[in-house]
């Protein structure tokens, strides 16, 4: 008798559970939006952890934060690098897939080809930045390579290019494989 009543009891709990889990799934989804930042207070976030060579580099007036002058601006960008047990070449055909891998359009984690051209067997690649096809050939020295990679303004304050390596959007090692991309003579991109 007992055990009836409790299998009842159990069973319209159940079906009151049943019966509730989509509105509370519904509110949930209704309370999530309040709780994530809005973009505005993304972007004050985002403001207020500028140093003072972001923030110079975003105001169109000043460029270089006072006080500093360009050369010591580089200075300080390159204090920043850090770099590979390997050495800044590493093997260019992992180069090639994190630059933008042919076989998925030229598409990787460095994206490269959204501002670069390079393999030329690639034809969807953007203009921001200037064409890398031939680079190898350029004289440039790799490890200057490197460092414009892990952080474009030690060679070009303020310049448009992500600081791939400061921001932790690829690894040292990572850099070092591109960097193997753009210079190895066997890679496309100096075919
Ligand atoms: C948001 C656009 C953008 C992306 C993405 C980008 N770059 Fe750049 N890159 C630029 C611009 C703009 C320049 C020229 C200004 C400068 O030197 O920083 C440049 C310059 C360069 C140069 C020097 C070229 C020269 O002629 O001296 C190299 C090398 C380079 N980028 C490599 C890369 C690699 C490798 C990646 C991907 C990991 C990449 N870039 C991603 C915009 C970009």
């Amino acid at each position: 008798m007992k055990k009836v009543l409790f299998t009842g009891l159990v069973v319209g709990l159940g079906a009151i559970v049943a019966c509730q889990a989509p509105a509370s799934k519904a509110e949930q989804k209704a309370e999530k939006p309040a709780k994530k930042m809005s973009k505005e207070e993304k972007f004050r976030a985002a403001l207020a952890k500028q140093d003072k060579y972001q923030k110079a580099c975003s105001n169109e007036k000043q460029l270089i934060p006072e006080g500093i002058s360009i050369e010591q601006f580089k200075k300080d960008m390159l204090a920043t690098i850090k770099y590979p047990e390997g050495g800044v070449v590493g093997d260019w055909k992992k180069g090639e897939k994190l630059f933008g891998d042919p076989k998925k359009g030229g598409k990787g984690l460095g994206n490269c080809y959204a501002c670069h051209c390079g393999d030329p067997s690639i034809i969807a690649c953007g203009n921001i930045g200037p064409s890398l096809t031939g680079y190898g050939k350029s004289g440039a020295d790799p490890k200057v390579t490197y460092q414009r990679i892990y952080n474009p303004w030690s060679v070009n304050p303020c310049s448009a290019m992500f600081r791939f390596g400061v921001h932790g959007i690829l690894s040292p090692e990572q850099i070092a494989h591109i960097t193997a991309f753009l210079h190895d003579p066997n890679s496309p991109i100096n075919k």
